[in-house]
């Protein structure tokens, strides 16, 4: 149906309509728009421009709608140009003539941007919540692992030894940083446009504070110009996503790697790994290989609208339509991926003698030589110095560092004394390290409790936001 008409001599041209119809993805808003509309039609009668009455027979009529949509019985039809008009045409049907002035002093350009915001505060608090719950799963990993020593790498190269459990926990880290940048996303981008018309400000509707109160936001935008074309809200949302993506990719590839014969470190559950076509032998790590290349449309999605936007004239233009489908592909993609890499996570099985079985290779004790000499009063670019001279002469001899004699350690500097011996195991080079972020078992048990205290805080937030949602939308 369309909402326009008044001042054309004919309808559209069938490729015009073809173009312009977004009606088949912004389908996903229909919930949020019928809401929005029942929020607006309450303002229209508190302003007198709709009766008691006819108010009350629209909002009756809008409510049977939203059920319809739920159970699929109400759905658009190839005529529709978007969500809002496949509304309005089913509020006709049901109403006649009185179906249409439910729109008075909105316009669509204010509505989408309501809608979307809608959409966008649902989804984002479910993407979060699987985002924490794969930060858990990590997590409790890591916490099953905090006895097992590792090898920890610089440049793919052994560096010094680690935690296994530190080495997993990174990833928690990482994660929750992207539930923060959601809660911050929420906390600013919770503002409705209602009220901005399409660009001016509405007439009919003098109180679009109380329209916002009663669907979820915290207040109402200051500039109807800058209201209803503003994007950052979008932009900002696919960023965190595709660094979201980006950190999932992260993950992806260390499974990857972990997974190859070479490094033997883990085995994925047959039912999170697939097969091949030709090969009967083989079990690959598709999940890890997806959750690493689906960050490229994430990344994609983001500059997609990035690009939309710049230059663009103010206020409402029609490009702005592009702006959903980014959004759209990157929630849905992502709320597929993460219970996928979950469940490889939570199935994965390590193989501890392979991990611990390396961790003094690649001269990985040589910074504990340094070390030893810098507590003994020796400047540290001489104890680097001094060092590296024993890991040249390991390397020499085709030994590791740590398996020098003592006379040997004595000939390259009388500093290295036999007490160094006692300091050049993996477990005393963990156990050194001390600091806050540091790898000793004494640091990880603490900030593995302060990750699970962190994702118990984020896990109320989604709750009290959900709660607080639903409540909004009628649910
Ligand atoms: N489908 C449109 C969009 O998503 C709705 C707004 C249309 N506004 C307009 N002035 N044509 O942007």
């Amino acid at each position: 149906m369309a909402l326009w008409g008044g001042r054309f001599s004919t309808g559209p041209n069938d490729a015009v309509a073809k173009l312009s119809r977004s009606v088949h993805f912004d389908w996903r808003l229909a919930p949020y728009d019928v809401r929005v509309n029942i929020a607006h039609v309450a303002g229209l009668r508190r302003a007198g421009v709709l009766s008691e009455l006819d108010a009350a027979e629209i909002t009756r009529a809008l409510k049977e709608l939203s059920q319809e949509i739920a159970s699929g019985e109400f759905s658009y039809i190839d005529s529709d140009e978007d969500v809002h008009s496949a509304i309005e045409r089913g509020l006709v049907a049901k109403l006649g003539e009185i179906g249409g002035a439910f729109r008075a002093g909105r316009s669509r350009n204010d509505l989408v941007v309501t809608d979307f915001k809608l959409y966008l505060i649902d989804h984002l608090l479910e993407v979060a919540h699987e985002t924490i719950e794969l930060a858990n799963t990590i997590d409790a990993t890591a916490t099953q692992y905090i006895d097992l020593v590792a090898p920890g790498f610089t440049h793919l190269q052994h560096a010094q030894p680690i935690l296994f459990s530190h080495e997993l926990a990174k990833h928690s880290h990482a994660l929750l940083r992207d539930v923060d940048r959601m809660k911050d996303w929420l906390s600013r981008n919770s503002i409705s446009p209602l009220g901005s018309g399409a660009l001016a400000g509405s007439a009919l509707v003098p109180n679009p504070e109380i329209i916002a109160a009663e669907l979820a936001f915290q207040g109402v935008t200051r500039n109807s110009i800058d209201a209803v074309s503003d994007r950052d809200f979008v932009a900002e949302a696919l960023f965190i996503f595709a660094m979201l993506g980006v950190h999932l990719s992260r993950i992806g590839e260390e499974f990857t790697i972990w997974n190859t014969q070479e490094f033997g470190w883990v085995t994925l559950d047959d039912a999170f790994s697939t097969g091949s076509s030709i090969m009967p032998q083989k079990k690959n790590p598709d999940i890890a290989e997806l959750a690493r290349g689906k960050s490229g449309r994430f990344i994609g999605n983001l500059t997609t609208l990035l690009v939309t936007l710049k230059g663009l004239p103010f206020a409402y233009n029609r490009d702005l339509q592009e702006d959903k489908e980014p959004i759209f592909d990157s929630v849905e993609e992502l709320l597929t991926l993460l219970p996928a890499l979950r469940g490889m996570v939570a199935t994965a099985r390590f193989n501890g003698e392979k991990i611990s079985e390396s961790v003094l290779g690649g001269h990985a004790l040589a910074t504990e030589i340094a070390d030893f000499l810098v507590r003994g009063g020796t400047p540290f670019a001489q104890a680097h110095e001094i060092s590296g001279r024993a890991v040249a002469l390991a390397e020499g001899k085709g030994v590791e560092v740590h398996q020098l004699t003592a006379a040997e350690f004595a000939g390259i500097d009388p500093r290295l004394s036999t007490e160094l011996q006692e300091v050049l195991t993996a477990s005393a080079a963990i156990e050194s390290r001390i600091s806050i972020n540091g790898t000793s078992t004494k640091s990880v048990t603490a900030q593995l409790g302060q990750l699970e205290a962190k994702i118990r805080g984020y896990s109320s937030w989604i709750a009290s936001e959900r709660k607080r949602f639903s409540g909004m939308m009628g649910a």
